[in-house]
């Protein structure tokens, strides 16, 4: 049987930074032949954006760069979704806690890691929040997402001898 290996994104809105690194991963995954053996998903640690699909400009980098997120639609985590996954990457320190407090008694803490620190430049271990500030910052995160997500594909292939 082959290993089936679950991966969750999670950002504040699942607006901008999670889908974006929702659909990276999933190209780089589909490239590497590995589409039917790891499940992608992302969700926010808030609600406001609840059925939204990605922030306009988050589309028009990511679809500049040919990925298309525009089908994604933002949903709110919960603590099913840190029992059902294997891998949880947050983008901030913010998600980190606010993840970690959905399950008091840390049964699903193991899972839980900054999606940063698997960047081989990680700076300060944060995606920065591209929300507020101007255009550069979305393809900024592009650029931590495509480069972070590729070291998370190589360490998963290796962890679960992931072959095509
Ligand atoms: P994200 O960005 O967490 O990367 O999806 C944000 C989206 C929305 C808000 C904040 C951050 N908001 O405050 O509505």
């Amino acid at each position: 049987m082959k290993t089936h290996v679950r991966i969750l994104f999670v950002c504040l809105g699942n607006i901008c930074r999670s889908p974006l690194a929702e659909g990276v991963f999933r190209r780089q995954v589909e490239r590497a032949g590995l589409s039917s053996q790891i499940d992608i998903d992302s969700a926010g640690t808030g609600s406001w954006h609840v059925g939204e699909a990605p922030d306009t400009r988050m589309q028009a980098t990511s679809s500049e760069r040919g990925v298309d997120i525009s089908q994604q639609q933002a949903r709110q985590v919960t603590l099913a979704d840190l029992a059902r996954f294997d891998h949880i990457f947050v983008m901030d320190k913010d998600n980190l806690s606010d993840v970690l407090s959905l399950d008091p008694d840390g049964r699903h803490h193991h899972k839980v890691r900054l999606f940063r620190e698997f960047d081989p430049e990680p700076g300060d271990y944060q995606v920065p929040d591209p929300y507020y500030g101007g255009a550069d910052g979305f393809g900024l995160v592009f650029d931590i997402a495509e480069r972070t997500a590729s070291m998370i594909l190589h360490r998963l292939v290796e962890e679960y001898g992931l072959r095509t």
